[in-house]
């Protein structure tokens, strides 16, 4: 069956990868773009059905190079998946005003301009569905993740606005929310400071980098992220929300809701800077 043209933006590596190829095996005719693609030696580099093309979302050259030559394989732009993301830990105090910066272009104005690439076509057809990857961290913070935190809170607000605008042109919006998944995001990774020894943060952040590390390490099966973001692409109505955590992330969003900011905090920091013991 074809189901028609999906745009997956940051599909090298990790969960955009998997999406990838869950929607490729699902029918649709993927058009992949990452600034690298590395073929593990495991996977077939020409996938069936995955076009891989060459795209920095930071810039905006590449971007319109990227554009051209999506719709030179394919008119269409039926759906577009946007998973790209780099992550910085270290203090807010620490996290340069760059390294903000570069989260911002990478995570959330990147976004914001490929949606705007695929959103004329969208309108055109009367139709289009724009998947974007959040994270749990889209709806709470944890400490030592400021940038990334705040640029997945921004995707949040931004997609419910851009769901109420495009609904009347026949075009879905969907925020995946996943919690920890293995194999993504260590080799994007930017250290800020707190490694030295001296910086006053030191023992708290390594605590949580050690936690974030195990959490992810033992974290789901991209595969079956994949899969389940396919599966709702594929729904008459996708679901707005499609959150991929296990029970006790799902739990945290629910007492983030239910609970006082500061007894919020106290558990978070608490399970952070004990190594995840508490
Ligand atoms: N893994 C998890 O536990 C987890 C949890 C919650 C949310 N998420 C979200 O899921 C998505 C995928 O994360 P992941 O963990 O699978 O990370 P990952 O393996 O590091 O994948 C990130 C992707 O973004 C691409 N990318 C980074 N900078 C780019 C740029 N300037 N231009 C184009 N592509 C760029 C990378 O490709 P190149 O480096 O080749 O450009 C790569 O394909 C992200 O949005 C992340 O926030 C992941």
């Amino acid at each position: 069956m074809n189901r028609g043209t999906a745009w997956v933006i940051g599909a090298s590596s990790g969960l955009g990868l998997a999406t990838a190829e869950a929607l490729a095996a699902d029918g649709w005719q993927v058009v992949s773009g990452a600034r690298r693609f590395v073929a593990p030696s495991a996977r077939d580099p020409a996938e069936p059905g995955i076009h891989t093309l060459p795209l920095d979302v930071t810039d905006p050259a590449s971007r319109a190079a990227f554009t051209d030559a999506a719709l030179a394989i394919s008119p269409r732009v039926d759906a577009l998946v946007y998973c790209a993301a780099v992550l910085v830990l270290g203090p807010c105090e620490h996290t340069t005003a760059g390294e903000y910066d570069r989260v911002m272009q990478t995570n959330f104005l990147g976004l914001v301009a490929m949606v705007n690439a695929a959103l004329p076509r969208m309108r055109a057809q009367g139709h289009g569905r724009i998947i974007l990857f959040s994270s749990i961290n889209g709806l709470l913070g944890i400490p030592f993740q400021s940038a990334y935190t705040a640029s997945k809170h921004a995707i949040e607000g931004y997609a419910e606005c851009l769901a109420m605008e495009v609904k009347p042109f026949g075009v879905q919006v969907c925020l995946v929310e996943p919690g920890d998944h293995r194999g993504g995001s260590q080799h994007t990774r930017l250290h800020a400071s707190c490694a030295q020894a001296d910086n006053p943060y030191a023992t708290p952040c390594q605590s949580a980098l050690g936690v974030i590390h195990r959490d992810e390490s033992s974290g789901l099966a991209p595969e079956r992220l994949g899969q389940r973001v396919a599966r709702n692409a594929r729904r008459k109505r996708m679901r707005f929300r499609l959150r991929v955590a296990k029970v006790d992330q799902h739990l945290a969003v629910y007492l983030h809701k239910l609970l006082p900011a500061r007894l919020n905090f106290h558990i978070l920091t608490d399970y952070y800077h004990k190594g995840g013991r508490s």
